[in-house]
């Protein structure tokens, strides 16, 4: 690769991710400048052929396009509010965690400081990045996206949702609500399997068959949630309590406490107090809005 202007990033964050991403830019021929608050977590990289900066601001200065990859949207300013007058002209990605209200403030910000913004969402773990299967999720600055597109398609299959920096946090959120709801409801049935001698280990083949299958509903629910005709759906309000009011039994006599099923069973419920029985279990999405 030549050393034009996309073939060299600056990475600021060397955290579990940030590593990764930095291990990526590198093998993907990018000249990568690297930068951490705490020192000493470069060596790898650096014998890998990144620079080390020994501050932010000297990172920055270093390319057009600075990836930040840190804890949180305080973190985020923390480290870029002191250098928002050197960024000014360039782009940045964020691919730290924050709430779409953040995003969208740190997009206002960078706007102020004439500072060209990408948010994203890194769908993957650590060790998926660069993998099949690794997505990332990006909203904001159309142009930054296009322009750095080779850059970005290295850590994943990437997906542009829009000019507002949100989309890609609060799709990235709605799916991660959507897995950690999944692992507690295995945490559930696995301990309800230890109750009987049954280690999660032996369990889990069936858990994963049933919910891979199970996920093959996702869209007729989707359907029914987006009509808005409850009155469609295969099984009731009523049907899904009678289910859920069985498994809280059989954990209670079992010793498991009931916390994650009688959550859902409540949803139910509320439902069924508010005048729709008889009709669609999906209806408990209504219930979601507060
Ligand atoms: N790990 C994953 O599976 C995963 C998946 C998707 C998205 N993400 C997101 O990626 C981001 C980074 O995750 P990670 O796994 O790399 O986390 P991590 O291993 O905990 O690393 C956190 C990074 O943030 C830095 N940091 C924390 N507070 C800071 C501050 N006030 N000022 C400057 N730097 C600060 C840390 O620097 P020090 O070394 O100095 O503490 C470190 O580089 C998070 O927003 C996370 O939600 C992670």
């Amino acid at each position: 690769m030549t050393d034009n202007l996309h073939s060299r990033a600056t990475l600021l964050g060397l955290g579990a991710m940030g590593r990764a991403l930095a291990r990526t830019l590198i093998h993907g021929g990018l000249t990568t400048t690297v930068w951490n608050r705490t020192p000493g977590k470069d060596g790898e990289l650096i014998a890998a052929g990144a620079v080390s900066a020994d501050s932010a601001e000297a990172a920055v200065d270093a390319a057009d396009l600075t990836i930040v990859c840190l804890f949180d949207y305080t973190s985020v300013r923390t480290t870029l509010d002191p250098i928002a007058g050197r960024l000014r002209g360039r782009s940045v990605l964020n691919l730290t965690s924050t709430t779409p209200n953040e995003a969208r403030e740190l997009a206002r910000w960078a706007a102020e400081h004439g500072i060209a913004y990408l948010d994203g969402g890194i769908m993957a773990t650590p060790d998926m990045i660069a993998r099949t299967g690794s997505v990332l999720l990006y909203s904001g600055s159309r142009e930054v996206y296009d322009t750095e597109r080779t850059t970005l398609e290295l850590f994943g299959s990437a997906e542009y949702l829009g000019t507002d920096a949100g989309m890609a946090s609060l799709h990235d959120f709605a799916l991660l609500a959507g897995m950690y709801a999944m692992f507690a409801g295995f945490f559930h049935g696995a301990a309800m399997m230890r109750t009987a001698g049954v280690p999660a280990t032996d369990f889990v083949a069936s858990a994963v068959s049933w919910l891979t299958a199970m996920t093959q509903a996702l869209p007729r629910h989707a359907q029914i949630i987006d009509g808005g005709d409850y009155s469609q759906g295969v099984q009731t309000l009523e049907f899904n309590k009678a289910a859920l009011h069985a498994i809280e039994r059989a954990s209670g006599d079992a010793g498991i406490r009931t916390d994650i099923i009688a959550t859902i069973r409540a949803l139910v419920d509320r439902q069924i107090a508010e005048g729709h029985v008889g009709e669609a279990f999906q209806r408990i999405i209504e219930g979601l809005v507060a």
